[in-house]
Order: structure tokens, then C-alpha cells, then sequence
């Protein structure tokens, strides 16, 4: 495995396997990897001849007062998970590397990147999408995973690839969840004991939903009337939104058809710890 720290180095590695026709892969991160990440990497891995993994905390892409400083970070246990994949190459620029000093050029998905997650952090997609689009460019990647925990995320980018005409494939891998239910994240180390227990909530409400649908309940607003009751039963939780969109559009569903599938999308902060997580809704 080779970790490389500058885009000259990374480039050049690349390009000599992308002129002997290698599959390259890419599974971008901000690094503090968990089982969620290493079932991206795993599928990266299977399905190219080379693996590239990105670990970067993209500073662009926190606000103001968000968690930019406190971000988990532990480069020598990500290298020795990665090592363990056998993956093939790490790219860990610095933030002067991917921004030198007058970076001046964003892109943004509009629309999508003002909605839901976008209501409550403002400027987060347009520095997720800026980071994926430099990535993209740098490692020029056959394809890219990304898992649907980032439900908005994974929409945002794949509508970005297809605006732009990127050449790259986007696949979104299901959430990988610990065994009690709670969907991995690099942010549930912030959790106390009791904030912990009570995130469990989100999971709850996700299987309340799926059973809701199941049973054939198909109006959105009785739905989620439902989840949020289940989520104020607990008193760390505080809600931001619980909403259904379509899954092709991500528009808010209004009535609910077979024939199409829906995003159930929670944002939840537990203390000062925002936690989010979502499943589909199909028959
Ligand atoms: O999902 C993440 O970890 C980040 O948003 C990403 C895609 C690595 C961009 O910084």
C-alpha cells in the first residue's frame, strides 16, 4: 500500500496504471474509519484492479461552528485499517494541497444542497461537492462508492456527475448499522453513555416506519407524524427534521405509490451531536 500526500505524486502513480487499462476505484473519506467505510473499501476493492482511498477532513465543507476542530482524527489506525484491505494506494493531502492559499472556485448542486440537510448547514454540500469534483480530477476514478447513510450526499453527487458529464460512476452501498442498530458514524464517539442509549431512538423509528409501510400505510404525513412522536419520547433528542422524499427526485412525497421508492430521512442531535439516518421505503 502506498500513501501518498501530494497531487503530483498521486497523479503520476495513477496515470501509468490507467494507460495499462486498470480499473481504478475510489472511496473518498475524512478518515476515523469504521466498519461503514470498510464495506465501501471492500466493494471498491472487488470490483477494480486498483483501490484508491482519500482520507481528508475537508474543511470547506463544515460551517462556522460545527465540528471542523474536534473531528475524530487517527491517521496510524486508518493506515493500519487500510493496510488490512489491502488496499492499494491513500491519498492525504493537506488542506494547503488540495487549497493553497486563494482557492477561490466552489461548485454547487443549488437546489438539492438548500434542502433538508442544507436548511440546517448551509454551506456543507457546496464544499462536499467542490472536495468530490477536485478529488474526481485528481484521482480520475472508474468509479467512486459512497455509502447511503449520506443519502442527500450520494443524490447531490451523482446529479453533479451527470451535470458536469463527469466519467465516473457513482455506487451507493447500504448502511452498515452496530449490532444494536444505531448506524455507524465517525461522529458517534462524541455520544456520553445516555446520549448513546437514546440515539438507538432513530433506529426505532426507522423499523416503526418500515413496519407502517408494510402494513400499507401510504400517507407521508402519518408517518412521520408517527416517527416524531416515538422520537420525543426521549428528552436528549432534539428533532431537525424528519421528512419522505422520493428517492429519484427527493421531493417531499405527498401521497405514496408502489410503483416508486421514498427516502425516510431523520436528523436528530443527541446533545451537541447531530445524527442522521435514513432507510427506503418500497414495497
Ligand atoms: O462523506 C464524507 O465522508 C465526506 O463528505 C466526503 C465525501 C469524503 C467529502 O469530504
Amino acid at each position: 500500500m502506498k500513501v501518498l500526500r501530494t497531487v503530483k505524486e498521486i497523479r503520476e502513480n495513477l496515470n501509468n496504471l490507467r494507460k495499462e487499462d486498470k480499473v481504478i476505484s475510489f472511496v473518498p473519506t475524512m478518515g476515523y474509519l469504521h466498519e461503514g467505510h470498510l464495506s465501501l473499501i471492500k466493494y471498491a476493492k472487488k470490483n477494480s484492479d486498483v483501490c484508491v482511498v482519500s482520507i481528508f477532513v475537508n474543511p470547506t465543507q463544515f460551517g462556522p461552528n460545527e465540528d471542523f476542530n474536534r473531528y475524530p482524527r487517527d491517521e496510524k489506525r486508518d493506515l493500519s485499517l487500510l493496510e488490512s484491505e489491502s488496499c492499494d494506494f491513500v491519498f492525504i493531502p493537506s488542506s494547503e494541497e488540495m487549497y493553497g492559499n486563494d482557492y477561490q472556485t466552489f461548485v454547487k448542486v443549488k437546489k438539492y444542497s438548500e434542502i433538508l440537510e442544507g436548511e440546517f448547514r448551509p454551506t456543507h454540500f457546496e464544499g462536499v461537492t467542490t472536495v468530490v469534483l477536485k478529488l474526481f480530477n485528481i484521482i480520475q476514478p472508474n468509479f467512486a462508492v459512497f455509502g447511503q447513510k449520506d443519502a442527500q450526499q450520494a443524490f447531490i453527487i451523482k446529479k453533479m456527475v451527470n451535470d458536469l458529464n463527469i466519467p465516473v460512476r457513482i455506487d451507493v452501498l447500504p448502511i452498515v448499522r452496530e449490532v444494536d442498530g444505531l448506524a455507524m458514524s465517525s461522529r458517534n464517539v462524541y455520544l456520553n453513555e445516555e446520549e448513546r442509549r437514546q440515539a438507538l431512538a432513530l433506529y426505532k423509528s426507522i423499523i416503526l416506519a418500515e413496519n407502517l409501510y408494510k402494513k400499507g400505510e401510504r400517507n407521508p404525513i402519518k408517518i412521520i407524524q408517527k416517527v416524531k412522536e416515538l422520537l420525543s419520547e426521549y428528552p436528549l433528542l432534539k428533532i431537525d427534521y424528519v421528512e419522505i422524499v422520493d428517492m429519484e427526485t427527493f421531493d417531499k412525497a405527498n401521497n405514496m405509490i408502489d410503483q416508486k421508492k421514498y427516502y425516510l430521512l431523520l436528523a436528530v442531535r443527541a446533545g451537541n451531536t447531530r445524527l442522521i439516518d435514513n432507510t427506503i421505503l418500497r414495497v
